[in-house]
This record gives C-alpha cells, sequence and structure tokens, in this order.
C-alpha cells in the first residue's frame, strides 16, 4: 500500500508516520507534498529519501495534474498532515474516503477556514473549555467536515496557555495519527 503525505509545516506528524511505518513493510510513503519550498516536511522528506512534490498554486486547483500524479503513484491514501490549504474538489472526488486530516481540536468546535495551529488552541482556552483533543476525519469538499474517524481528549488545566495545550495536543497526535494511518491501510 502507498501513502502520500501532504504537509506545508514542519512536518512532525509526518515524521512520526514515516518512522511508525517503518515497522511495517506492506505500506510505503510514496510522496510528501508541499505548497511551502520551505517547509521543514521536505527536508524530512530529503533525509528519509521519499520522493518530494513542491504544488505549484496554478496547477493545484486547476486541471487534473494532482489527480493524475496521485494516480500515477498509486496512492491508496492520501495523508493531511498540517497541511492548510483546501483540497480541491476534483482530488476529493477521485479518491473517496481515501484522504484523511487530523485538527488539532475536538471538531465540530474550532474548525474551518484559518482555523489552525495556536488560533485553535487560543479560541479554546479563551472558551474556557474544560478539554480539548484531536479530530482525525475523512475529509470532503468544506474544510473539517468529513466524517470521524477518531477522537482522543486531553484536560484543560485552569494554568494551561496556547502553548501548553499545543504540547497535549501534539503529544495525542503523534500518539495516533501514525496508527490510525496503518489501521486505515490494514
Ligand atoms: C498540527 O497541529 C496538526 O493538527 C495540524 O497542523 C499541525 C501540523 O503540525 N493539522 P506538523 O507540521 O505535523 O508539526
Amino acid at each position: 500500500k502507498n501513502i502520500a503525505i501532504f504537509a506545508s509545516g514542519a512536518g512532525s506528524n509526518a515524521k512520526k508516520i514515516i518512522d511508525h511505518l517503518k515497522g511495517n513493510p506492506t505500506i510505503q510513503v510514496a510522496a510528501i507534498v508541499s505548497n511551502k519550498p520551505d517547509a521543514g516536511v521536505l527536508k524530512i522528506a530529503a533525509d528519509e529519501n521519499i520522493p518530494s512534490y513542491i504544488i505549484d498554486k496554478e496547477n493545484f486547483f486547476r486541471g487534473d495534474n494532482y489527480v493524475k500524479l496521485m494516480k500515477d503513484l498509486r496512492i491508496d491514501l492520501i495523508v493531511l498532515a498540517g497541511f492548510l490549504w483546501k483540497v480541491p474538489d476534483n482530488l476529493v472526488q477521485a479518491f473517496p474516503d481515501k484522504i484523511i486530516n487530523i485538527h488539532p481540536a475536538l471538531l465540530p468546535k474550532y474548525g474551518g477556514k484559518g482555523m489552525y495551529g495556536h488560533f485553535v488552541h487560543e479560541a479554546v482556552i479563551a472558551a474556557k473549555d474544560p478539554e480539548s483533543g484531536i479530530t482525525i476525519h475523512f475529509v470532503n469538499e468544506k474544510y473539517d467536515d468529513g466524517a470521524t474517524i477518531l477522537q482522543e481528549k486531553c484536560a484543560i488545566t485552569p494554568d494551561d496557555t496556547p502553548d501548553t495545550l499545543a504540547k497535549k495536543v501534539q503529544a495525542l497526535e503523534h500518539q495516533w495519527f501514525p496508527v490510525i494511518v496503518e489501521r486505515l491501510l490494514t
């Protein structure tokens, strides 16, 4: 089985998935795709000898280039690991229930365009919610809207800040995302 990881940032989730899958010879990370030429995830791709592709805005949202690329690479699962663009409809439709995303909050709250990273944790803290967590879900044509695959929670204490909450949530991401990726392909 082949997966493609799409990421825009540091790629800590991508790294955890790559390392976890080293223990499973039936699943390969066939591609890492990023919209940011300087993203840390591309350095991880280079270090791990994984082919990487830098998205050109023009052709990502126009034409079937990325659908063709994913088909040519025989991708079975597309994993969004901190990918900040919306996946074009033609790619969603070409890979029904084969694109998953991780969101650093308990959807449907704190989701949608622009709700990522610090903005999410600030909003949760500001709302004085007693808990936060992660949502791993299938991707459809709307932001953060597809069927939930897994939610894991962490408690928020009064002394928590967006930074300390981010660390708690990231620990859940790193613990669960690789497991879900493997489970979906086994
Ligand atoms: C994580 O917060 C994830 O929940 C969100 O984007 C971030 C990715 O971080 N989708 P990293 O690039 O994997 O470190």
